[in-house]
């Protein structure tokens, strides 16, 4: 089984308190973009401390049933103490996104917040998100990427210091091309913030679309 590095105490009790004040003013649009219209299966990769199960709770879909991936034990007890408040169908599952145990197609939507930036082996969770969309899916993301010049060449250098201290966090990833330039998705709505503050770290939000997997791999999958 996929192990990543698992376990940030110190980060995840410190998380909601320095995330108050954005989750209450700039994160809110955003964080409504991910959710907006969702309904069925969904996977929320590397929920955390289940930042956006109160946006899920205020959709009217019925039928939404939220698969929560987390597997930072501190995060996750959080996540589900979270969960268990409201009134919308969540599983808080401890896993990592490199390695889902989910079926090919399994989930009609993935949402991701900050999370690439963190999952030790990116590309291969992306592989995995490919994987478990079905075709015609939606792929949702928010996530900080490295800066231009000056400031993408600070972020180099403050990179290995940060990772240390934000719980595996990678200042520099481009973590952005990874998902735009992958030829098994459509790119439906990509941006970057504008402003001072995206320029010191830009944050791009984006929804693609998975497309229609080749005939042979739709006949293996009905046959197996
Ligand atoms: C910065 S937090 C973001 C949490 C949440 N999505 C939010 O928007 O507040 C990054 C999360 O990714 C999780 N993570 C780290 N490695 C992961 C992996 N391999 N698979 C899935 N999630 C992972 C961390 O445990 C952490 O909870």
């Amino acid at each position: 089984m996929y192990m990543s590095d698992r376990g940030h105490p110190v980060v995840a009790r410190l998380y909601d308190p320095v995330m108050a004040l954005p989750e209450r003013t700039v994160l809110v649009d955003y964080r409504e973009f991910l959710v907006s219209g969702l309904s069925g299966r969904v996977l929320d990769l590397g929920a955390g401390t289940g930042a956006l199960f109160p946006y899920f709770d205020r959709l009217e879909a019925p039928d939404l049933h939220v698969t929560a991936v987390e597997p930072d034990p501190n995060m996750r007890a959080r996540a589900r103490k979270r969960a268990s408040g409201l009134d919308v169908d969540i599983d808080v599952v401890d896993a990592d996104g490199e390695a889902l145990l989910y079926d090919d197609g399994a989930f009609d939507a993935v949402v991701t917040s900050f999370v690439f930036c963190t999952i030790p082996d990116h590309e291969r969770a992306f592989d995995e998100v490919a994987r478990v969309l079905k075709d015609g899916g939606e792929f949702r993301f928010l996530e900080h990427v490295r800066g231009d010049g000056i400031a993408g060449r600070t972020h180099d250098v403050l990179a290995p210091c940060w990772h240390a201290v934000a719980g595996g966090c990678n200042l520099n990833r481009r973590t952005h091309r990874l998902f735009l330039e992958d030829d098994r998705f459509r790119t439906q709505e990509y941006e970057q913030q504008q402003g001072l503050t995206s320029k010191l770290l830009p944050v791009v939000r984006g929804r693609l679309t998975r497309k229609r997997r080749p005939l042979l791999t739709r006949l293996r999958q009905t046959l197996t």
